[in-house]
């Protein structure tokens, strides 16, 4: 299998809280190369645009709320089947579902603040690495 990208977030509660090095560590551990790393913070108009699909759901004011009140850490990784192997380092959505050992079972309080954003198909990794990577910080 070839490799492939992938784009993730270190969310604001999870930046807050000092769980980054942690968090950061576990994705190192299965096997994902850094393309690029940097800590930001997004603007409300921003965080509008990267969960634009979700605008029509009623969690969106509290997400964009959420993910604009500190810095967030932007990783662009690479791995063999990179989407679905980040997703499963995770956990899902909602950490009272979340397997042990993920991410989100370890450190996420809820479904909202739940640490770690990854990109859901490969399709939607490129646009999101596009969205916060220019070409030559990934050569
Ligand atoms: P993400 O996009 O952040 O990686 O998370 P995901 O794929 O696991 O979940 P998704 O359905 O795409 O939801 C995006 C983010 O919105 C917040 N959320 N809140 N209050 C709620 O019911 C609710 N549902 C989703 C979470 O921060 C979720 O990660
Ligand atoms: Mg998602």
């Amino acid at each position: 299998m070839s490799l492939e990208r992938t784009f993730s977030i270190i969310k604001p509660d999870a930046v807050a809280a000092g769980q980054a090095g942690e968090i950061l560590a576990m994705i190192q551990q299965a096997g994902f190369r850094m393309l690029g790393l940097r800590m930001t913070r997004l603007s409300e108009a921003q965080a509008q645009a990267f969960y634009a699909v979700h605008r029509e759901r009623p969690f969106f004011a509290g997400l964009v709320k959420f993910m604009t009140e500190g810095p967030i850490i932007v990783m662009a990784l690479e791995r063999e089947d990179a989407v679905r192997k980040l997703r499963e380092v995770m956990g899902a959505t909602n950490p009272a579902n979340a397997a042990e050992g993920t991410v989100r079972k370890r450190f996420a309080a809820n479904i909202e603040r739940n640490c770690i954003h990854g990109s859901d198909a490969p399709e939607t990794a490129e646009v999101e690495l596009r969205f916060f990577f220019s070409t030559a910080e990934l050569i």
